[in-house]
């Protein structure tokens, strides 16, 4: 089978630079337009698709961003494995503003948001007990660590509805008490929708602040988040543009069984 690498960039991450043959293609989904047109191409022979989450000019809160409608897309086209950029606030010292973090885990509390393809008839539980690819998170760590970002492999990412930031209490609440390690807004319902959709998914974090608890921080400071989101826009190109070459043009079935996950699901067929 052949690697086809999706890229959905999150805040700061509109477009992709270099891609051999490069073309918008607007893709139709029954679930609704996805969040923008898809710019295919190649780099270095491996076929890539980029989707701004967010839409070219930012037309989509984090509640408005039509996930399924970009997951079935991306399915559509032939995608199998999806990297997710996307912008958080971090919860730990150790991890700061420009850092990266390959996040493996998810504490979802967005509650407005579609969040499965099934149910209208058919009915499916699929386990996202591990919701990302190790296979495709390791290759994103060698990919940042080849482009000399400070990047930290694992972390438990705290997806909340927005578009506020959090309160300081909310702030502490997932440090101290539930362990989180970064905050976004934007990798759920995605990363469960990928796994119904049977698509590999790796999350790249990339801190841009660290939420309200910090006590030498003060509250989110949107005008430091912008210029350290710039920063990190850059980095996330040069990360991606490394993975064609660490992915292959020729892919084996993958070891964790991603591309297969609803072989395990229950499912209730309609009658
Ligand atoms: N995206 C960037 N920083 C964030 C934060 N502190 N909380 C939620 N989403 C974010």
């Amino acid at each position: 089978m052949e690697t086809f690498i999706g890229v959905i960039g999150g805040s700061g991450v509109y477009d992709m630079d270099g891609l051999e043959g490069a073309e918008w293609v607007s893709i139709d989904s029954p679930f609704g337009s996805p969040s923008d047109a898809i710019l295919t191409g190649r780099l270095n022979g491996v076929r890539m698709a980029f989707l701004p989450r967010h839409g070219r000019g930012h037309v989509h809160s984090p509640t408005t961003v039509p996930y399924r409608a970009n997951i079935d897309a991306l399915k559509r086209l032939g995608v199998t494995d999806v990297i997710s950029v996307s912008a958080c606030g971090s919860f730990r010292e150790d991890m700061a503003p420009g850092h990266f973090v390959i996040v493996d885990q998810f504490v979802d509390r967005t509650f407005a948001r579609d969040k499965s393809f099934f149910g209208a008839g058919c009915v499916a539980h699929v386990s996202v007990a591990h919701p990302t690819c190790p296979r495709l998170s390791a290759a994103c760590l060698e990919a940042a660590t080849a482009a000399g970002i400070t990047v930290h492999m694992g972390g438990t990412y705290l997806a909340m509805e927005g578009p506020q930031f959090s309160t300081l209490a909310e702030s502490r609440l997932y440090r101290d008490v539930w362990g989180c390690d970064v905050i976004g807004m934007t990798n759920m319902p995605e990363a469960k929708l990928a796994r119904e959709a049977e698509l590999c998914y790796a999350s790249v974090a990339m801190i841009t602040d660290y939420d309200s608890w910090h006590p030498d921080h003060g509250a989110v400071e949107i005008t430091a988040i912008i210029a350290t989101l710039t920063a990190n826009a850059g980095n996330a190109r040069a990360l991606v543009t490394r993975l064609p070459d660490l992915l292959g043009q020729d892919r084996a079935p993958c070891p964790h069984g991603c591309d297969r996950a609803l072989d395990h699901a229950i499912l209730t067929a309609p009658d």
